[in-house]
């Protein structure tokens, strides 16, 4: 299984895809380079320099705005960084939770609990509120974890769900899947679930700008690996992206909102 942990504790899908080296150990110069990069990369992670700026900044907003009216027993599944944990009120019993293999061989992080999401270990209707925040599409089969979620969920208990849409392939092998608003549906309605809200996130042009980034990105660190000479354009790259960034924020801004082509979804399910 490949390395993908990430030494600056960046747990985002693209620093799976930045962290996903499988170098020879003799090409120091190359992991250190790219080990440099990862650390000018997280910070930079909330300023419009960062290839995945919109990401970043959208989910910590909606996160924070998620937490705060959180309360009892919050459950989160995936948890990696235990992000969540700071946003959440007083008095909030949070609970991490993470798959044992991931966890530790990939992001190098310690949940309070290691179990599969397809099997929680946890007693039917003991949780207030579930966060499943960018994991269901890594796992195989997503019915069966909510399923589980719904099992151990409270009535009139909440889950939300954040999944990507139009985004790269990360944490492979095991990126399985990508919904549309409608195939979400289509699970909450199968497993006992309300939908309370469901929003698109990304403009076009900002989920476009988002790919272009990530694409130049990677292209520059395959390059980088490679002892490529035009890895050099590793000097032009914050200016491409701050570009990038900037113009499609700004054009988006004059737009109209559209959900055509979100980089993700954020859903927030009740169960019944
Ligand atoms: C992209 S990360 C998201 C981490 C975190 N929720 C966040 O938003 O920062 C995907 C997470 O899903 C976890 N994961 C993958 N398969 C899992 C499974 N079968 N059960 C529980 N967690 C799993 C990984 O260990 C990792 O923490």
């Amino acid at each position: 299984m490949q390395d993908r942990s990430t030494s600056m504790g960046e747990t985002s899908p693209m620093f799976a895809i930045l962290g996903g080296t499988s170098l020879p150990a003799s090409i120091d110069i190359t992991n250190l380079v790219l080990k440099i990069l990862r650390i000018i990369a997280s910070k930079l992670r909330n300023t419009p320099l960062h290839p995945q700026w919109f990401a970043f900044f959208r989910e910590e907003r909606s996160l924070k705005r998620t937490c705060a009216t959180l309360s009892g027993v919050v459950l989160d599944v995936g948890c990696a960084e235990a992000h969540p944990r700071r946003f959440l009120p007083e008095g909030v019993r949070y609970i991490g939770l993470d798959y044992f293999i991931t966890a530790k061989d990939w992001y190098g992080t310690r949940p309070d609990v290691f179990a599969d999401a397809r099997a929680l270990p946890l007693p039917d209707d003991s949780v207030d509120h579930a966060l499943l925040l960018d994991v269901l599409e890594h796992i195989s089969n997503p019915d069966k974890c909510i399923a589980e979620l719904s099992r151990v969920l409270k009535v009139n208990g909440s889950l939300t769900i954040q999944v990507p849409f139009l985004y790269p392939v990360h944490d492979a092998p095991l990126d399985f899947h990508r919904w549309t608003r409608h195939g979400l549906e289509a699970v909450a309605e199968r497993n006992g679930f309300e939908i309370e809200e469901a929003i698109a996130i990304g403009h076009p042009l900002e989920t476009a700008a988002l790919n272009a980034n990530i694409a130049l990105s990677k292209t520059v660190i395959n390059w980088i690996r490679q002892f490529n000479p035009l890895a050099l354009s590793v000097f032009v790259l914050p200016f491409a992206v701050v570009v990038i960034n900037c113009s499609a924020w700004f054009f988006a801004l004059l737009g109209r909102s559209d959900d055509l082509m979100p980089y993700s979804y954020r859903t927030v399910w009740t169960k019944i």
